[in-house]
């Protein structure tokens, strides 16, 4: 334990600072091919740490990641901002990573404050629970869209936002076939930035593993689908979560393999996350083999895991404590032996802009046994046609919660099975990342697949008002169309269609042109149950299956 400061001095300090005129506006980073560079066309490199108080996380079998289920919004927290920028340019980084924010929060006086410091933020657009994308039952829809759209909106505006992350270790090594959803997050949200004019990168984050799996899906979400060397569907910044340098390590004994591995990558790499704890204490030497020669030419820098405390079943991993009274930051041993080791760092800077060439894409490779992720991805979530088709179903989910994010998953397990006992199916709500085959509402949100399946169950059961009970959860709509399908029909004329999404509603208001719409739904929605196409005997209840993390699943490599 080492030093202990008082908001209140620290205040004063930063008013200080803040009152000098002429404080210049933060350089903004461009990326050319794989490097970044900064405006007088310095490298520029990540030296970062993850800025998160870790959230509940309740450990259980159903959550082998150790994900939380709730979050506090950091740079929505302007006095702890305060409070921390000093041990943060004691540490000397120059960007935070942040790996849920609520956009409905003013974010002013963090992101201002970390401007003027210097300080880049990357931030991931997931949120817990039902704010990512599912691994287990995926789909790319106009819930999570809108979340990840009102986060860019939120932000923005900002001059020191680096990256938005869609997606935090999503793929795992057996679950590849969910890579196309992120894929699909990564093109849609690299449209909507564009249409917004906003220079901020496209990131991902990915778990670590064994080499194929790592790679595969390092080159599938970097990789042109179109085979034109175009970046409409890659992303530009792709983050490793490496944990591999334990203790007193080397770059041969820890680094080289994986450094090697992405000696021809494509676009910026970086770790997402380093600061093995299984070798304590941290000597955080890893620091300087990651911005040496050693390293410099693949990778653009880290972010250290972390500076509030985070811990997992392999223990601690923060740097400082907060005082329960919010006010005071003590710092730890592992916080000044990081100090120690970033003030070692030297940025290298080169390769130079002018020979950092253009950005180049390759072509996707065919899936393999062990990367099953197809080349066809999911559409652009579509709002308007989704929307379309609930006010024209005969039979809509309306639930008596605003809570109804557990209710959605279990009922939609019971709508399919029923489904599919009269002779229907749940292909239109569902979807499969192996197959490439998504169902024409695979898109939607959770809310309308429901009212979707139970219409179709209505429907297979002569309209009685008894199949559209489902215990209380379904009203009949008496200006229903024809039927369900014939709605989607029209509603959605091309089902697989690929577009520039636009804003989100905005929050209050529903959507304005769905009168049908539950008043009491307010966008409440729970995760998919159906995770395949036709699948209708293994509909599995995985209601609330959490796929974003503070503290991702631990990988350490053998
Ligand atoms: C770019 O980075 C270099 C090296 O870190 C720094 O010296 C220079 O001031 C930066 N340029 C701007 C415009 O911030
Ligand atoms: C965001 O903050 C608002 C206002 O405090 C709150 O009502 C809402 O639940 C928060 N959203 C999330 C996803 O936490
Ligand atoms: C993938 O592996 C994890 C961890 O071993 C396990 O909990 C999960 O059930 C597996 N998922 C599938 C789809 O096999
Ligand atoms: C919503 O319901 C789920 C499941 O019953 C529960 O775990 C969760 O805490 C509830 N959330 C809120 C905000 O009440
Ligand atoms: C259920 O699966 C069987 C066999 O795969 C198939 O013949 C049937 O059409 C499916 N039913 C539904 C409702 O998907
Ligand atoms: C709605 O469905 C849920 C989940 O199946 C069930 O627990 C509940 O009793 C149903 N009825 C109402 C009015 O919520
Ligand atoms: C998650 O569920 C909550 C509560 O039901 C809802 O307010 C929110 O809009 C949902 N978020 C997404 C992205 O579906």
């Amino acid at each position: 334990m080492f030093s202990a400061a008082r908001a209140s001095a620290l205040l004063t300090l930063v008013t200080a600072f803040l009152a000098v005129p002429s404080v210049h506006a933060i350089s903004k980073i461009t990326r050319s091919g794989r490097y970044l560079y900064n405006e007088t066309s310095n490298r520029f490199y990540i030296k970062g740490i993850a800025y998160q108080e870790q959230g509940a996380v309740v450990a259980s079998t159903d959550n082998p990641f150790g994900e939380p289920s709730t979050f506090i919004d950091p740079l929505a927290l302007g006095s702890a901002c305060q409070r921390d920028l000093p041990f943060l340019q004691q540490l000397g980084v120059n960007t935070i990573r942040v790996y849920s924010v609520n956009s409905s929060l003013n974010h002013d006086a963090c992101m201002n404050l970390f401007s003027q410091a210097g300080i880049y933020t990357i931030i991931d657009l997931a949120l817990p629970l039902n704010g990512s994308i599912d691994r287990t039952s995926p789909s790319w829809s106009t819930n999570i869209l809108d979340q990840y759209t009102n986060t860019i909106d939120a932000f923005s505006k900002y001059d020191n936002v680096l990256a938005f992350n869609v997606g935090n270790e999503v793929v795992v090594s057996n679950a590849t076939q969910v890579a196309p959803y992120v894929k699909a997050a990564a093109r849609d949200i690299r449209a909507y930035l564009t249409s917004k004019g906003s220079s901020a990168l496209v990131g991902y984050a990915a778990i670590n593993g064994a080499s194929d799996f790592r790679g595969s899906l390092a080159n599938y979400l970097s990789c042109d689908l179109a085979g034109n060397n175009a970046d409409t569907t890659a992303i530009d910044l792709y983050g490793l979560n490496d944990y591999e340098w334990c203790g007193d390590s080397t770059f041969q004994a820890s680094y080289a393999a994986t450094t090697s591995a992405f000696a021809n990558y494509n676009v910026v790499a970086y770790f997402s996350e380093f600061g093995c704890i299984t070798s304590p204490p941290r000597l955080w030497t890893e620091a300087i083999a990651l911005f040496s020669s050693d390293m410099n030419t693949v990778w653009s820098g880290g972010v250290a895991f972390s500076y509030f405390p985070a811990e997992s079943v392999q223990g601690q991993f923060g740097m400082v404590t907060i005082s329960t009274d919010a006010t005071t930051v003590t710092t730890s041993a592992d916080f000044d032996k990081l100090k120690t080791e970033y003030g070692l760092v030297n940025f290298i800077d080169s390769p130079s802009q002018s020979s950092a060439g253009a950005a180049s894409y390759p072509s996707c490779a065919a899936p393999t046994s062990s990367f099953l992720a197809s080349n066809t991805l999911p559409p652009t979530p579509n709002e308007a046609a989704c929307n379309c088709v609930e006010s024209a179903l005969g039979c809509r989910f309306t639930p008596t919660t605003s809570n109804s994010t557990a209710i959605v998953g279990s009922l939609l397990d019971t709508g399919c099975s029923l489904l599919g006992s009269s002779g229907g199916s749940c292909a239109d709500i569902g979807g499969d990342g192996q197959t490439g085959v998504y169902g024409r509402l695979s898109g939607c949100d959770p809310t309308i697949k429901l009212s979707f399946v139970m219409s179709e169950y209505y429907e297979l059961n002569g309209k009685t008002a008894t199949a559209c009970s489902f215990s209380g959860n379904g009203t009949v709509n008496s200006a229903a169309g024809a039927s369900a399908s014939a709605a989607a029909s029209s509603c959605i004329a091309n089902p697989s269609a690929v577009f520039t999404p636009s804003a989100a509603p905005t929050s209050g208001s529903n959507s304005g042109t769905s009168s049908g719409k539950p008043s009491t739904s307010g966008g409440a929605s729970g995760s998919s149950a159906v995770a395949l196409v036709g699948d209708n005997h293994t509909l599995v209840g995985m209601s609330l299956m959490v796929v974003v993390s503070v503290l991702g699943a631990i990988f350490t490599m053998v």
